[in-house]
C-alpha cells in the first residue's frame, strides 16, 4: 500500500548554473514523479534563513543560506507515490562522494554543501516547505 504524496525539490543554484535545469527535471520524470508546479526565483538571504531553521544552531548555517540566496534556485512541487522517500532514494546521500551511482548527487553533486538538489526529509516538512513557497 502507499499513497500519492506531494513533496518538495528544489535545484540549487549550482545546478542551475551549470544550466542543469532540464536533464533533472526528465530524470524526475522518468522515475515517475509529476511536477505539479514550479518556479524559478532568487531567495534573499533572510528567505534562506527561515527555509534552513532547522540548521541553525549548525557551523555550516550561515554558509549554507549564504549559498542558497547566491543565485537562482528552480523550486517544484513533485507528485507520486511515497514522493517524500522516493525523492530522498532519487537524490543521494548529502554528500555526493557518499551517494549512490545513478542519484542526481551522485551525478551532478559537487561537494556536500554544493549538493545540487533539495529534497524535503517528511510528510510533514514537504507540506510545510510547499506552503513556505507556493502558499500565495
Ligand atoms: O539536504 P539533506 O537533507 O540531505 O541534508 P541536511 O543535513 O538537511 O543539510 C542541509 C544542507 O546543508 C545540505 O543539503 C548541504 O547543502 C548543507 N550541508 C553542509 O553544507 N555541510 C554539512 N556538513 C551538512 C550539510
Ligand atoms: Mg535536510
Amino acid at each position: 500500500m502507499s499513497d500519492l504524496e506531494q513533496t518538495l525539490s528544489i535545484i540549487k543554484p549550482d545546478a542551475v548554473e551549470r544550466n542543469l535545469e532540464n536533464e533533472i527535471k526528465t530524470i524526475f520524470q522518468k522515475n515517475g514523479f509529476k511536477i505539479k508546479n514550479e518556479k524559478k526565483l532568487k531567495l534573499e538571504k533572510s528567505e534562506a534563513e527561515q527555509f534552513y531553521k532547522v540548521h541553525e544552531t549548525k557551523p555550516f548555517y550561515s554558509d549554507l543560506c549564504e549559498y542558497l540566496s547566491s543565485g537562482p534556485v528552480i523550486v517544484m512541487i513533485l507528485e507520486k507515490e511515497n514522493a517524500v522517500k522516493s525523492n530522498r532514494d532519487l537524490m543521494g546521500a548529502t554528500d555526493p562522494s557518499k551517494a549512490e551511482e545513478g542519484t542526481l548527487r551522485k551525478l551532478f553533486g559537487k561537494s556536500i554543501d554544493k549538493n545540487s538538489v533539495h529534497g524535503s526529509d517528511s510528510l510533514e516538512n514537504a507540506q510545510k516547505e510547499i506552503d513556505f513557497f507556493f502558499k500565495n
